[in-house]
Formats: C-alpha cells, structure tokens, sequence
C-alpha cells in the first residue's frame, strides 16, 4: 500500500489531511518534496520556513500620481524686528506761490477850499485837497471813499457853516444816510462837525451829501484856509480774528 504512494500524492495528502499517526515515518511532507535528499532525523519544527521572495512578484512602477490639493495656510508668524534705517531722500520740489502779502491798512483825509452853496439839489461834496490818500481809496473825481479793505473804520466830517445859510449835510454809506452834520440859519458861522464809526463790506462807498433844503445851505471854506475836512480810516480789519 506505501509502495504506490508517488511522492507528489504524499504531498497533496500530508497538505489536505490530518496525517494519520504511525503511517508515516516522517510527518513533514516538505522534507519529501525533494526526494533525492534525506529526510533529516534531526530536523526542528521551529526552524523558518523558506520564504517566497516578493521582489519577483513585485510590478513594474506605476504612473506618477496627480498633485494633490493644495493644503490649509499656516499660522501668521511673530512679527519681525524692525530693519534699519533708509537713506536720506531727496529734496522735493517748490510748493506753489503763496497770495500776494495784501495791506490791510487804508486811510484818507481830504479838504475843500471853495465854498458851496446851494438849494437846487443833493449833491456830492467834492474835495479839491488831498492830505493823505493811501492807496487812492479816495476818489477825488467822484469824492466817494471806497471800501477795498473790509473791517471797521472811523470817519469824520469838520465844516464851517455860512452866516445867515442853513448847513445839512449826511455822511452817506452807498445810497443810505447813515449820519448828519446839521446846523440851523445863524448870524455867526461856526465849525461844525461829525464822526462814525462804519463796519464796511468791500465796495462799499462812503461820501458826503449836501441835503436839499428848502432854505439855502452852504458850507463855508476860502482860498486861504481850508475849513472843511473829510478823513476816515481802517480801524480793524474784518479778517483778522
Ligand atoms: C529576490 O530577488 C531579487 C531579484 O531576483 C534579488 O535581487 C534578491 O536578492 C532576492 N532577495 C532574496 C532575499 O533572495
Ligand atoms: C454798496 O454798493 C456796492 C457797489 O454797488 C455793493 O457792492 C455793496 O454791496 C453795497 N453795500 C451795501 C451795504 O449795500
């Protein structure tokens, strides 16, 4: 019965079944694989098997795969120290030029030789005598003074009335009588006068307007002293504080 055993059946059969104890003189079947080698009484179970070699099992490299997904930002750093001082930089160029340095001053005084007398109409007191006249804010053709310098200012007007004529004049700011210089009908003359002081807007004029009267009216003045006077000036400036 032993005899028809080929070696390969008594290794499929060693594999599959249970080896029944005392048929077999060596229960390792892999010792009987080769059959040219004798089975080694000595042999240890505990002994490593031999090991299939994976390398040759191994494939050939795959592909490269694709790039993965771009991965979450990291924590923001500890902010740095501070670098060094940079070099000097260049000049800049020139600003633009400032507002010319406008004079905040104006001041006239004007005077009247001639007398004047009359009982037709207003009229302009006209100056024929120039004292000061600063910048010509006083126009001595139309004898108004005109605001160039807004702020507030002073006037006054000295007349000498006429004897036996009536005197009435107003200091005029544009078309407006702001003050009057008045003296009635007298057998003496006498110096008269009137002062203001004006808050001016600029363009605005201020001048001198005889009234008309029912009665003549007059103020007197002669080739040898002037007796009649007109001055003003800037007190404050509006724009400064
Ligand atoms: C496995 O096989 C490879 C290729 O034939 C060889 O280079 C390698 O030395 C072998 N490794 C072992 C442990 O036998
Ligand atoms: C006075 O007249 C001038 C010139 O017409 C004008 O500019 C100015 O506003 C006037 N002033 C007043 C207070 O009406």
């Amino acid at each position: 019965m032993e005899g028809l055993w080929a070696p390969g059946v008594l290794l499929l059969s060693c594999l599959l079944l249970p080896s029944p104890a005392g048929t077999q003189p060596n229960p390792d079947p892999r010792l009987r694989t080769d059959p040219g080698e004798a089975p080694s009484p000595h042999h240890d179970a505990s002994q490593p098997l031999p090991q299939i070699n994976m390398t040759i099992l191994k494939g050939e490299k795959g592909d490269r795969g694709e790039r993965g997904m771009q991965g979450k930002f990291g924590k923001t750093g500890v902010a740095g120290s501070r670098g060094h001082a940079g070099p000097k930089g260049q000049k800049g160029s020139v600003g633009a030029p400032g507002e010319s340095c406008k004079s905040h001053y104006a001041a006239f005084s004007v005077g009247r030789k001639k007398p004047l007398h009359s009982n037709d109409y207003y009229q302009t007191l006209i100056f024929d005598t120039e004292f000061v006249n600063l910048y010509n804010h006083f126009n001595m053709f139309t004898g108004k003074f005109y605001c160039y310098v807004p702020g507030i200012y002073y006037f006054s007007l000295n007349v000498h009335t006429w004897n036996q004529k009536e005197t009435y004049l107003h200091i005029m700011r544009n078309g407006s009588e702001v003050v009057i210089l008045y003296a009635q009908v007298s057998d003496r003359s006498i110096m008269q006068s009137q002062s203001v002081m004006l808050e001016l807007r600029e363009q605005d004029e201020v001048w001198v307007r005889l009234y008309k009267g029912e009665r003549e009216n007059a103020v007197f003045s002669d080739e040898y002293d002037t007796y009649i006077t007109f001055s003003g000036h800037l007190i404050k400036y509006s724009g400064d504080p």
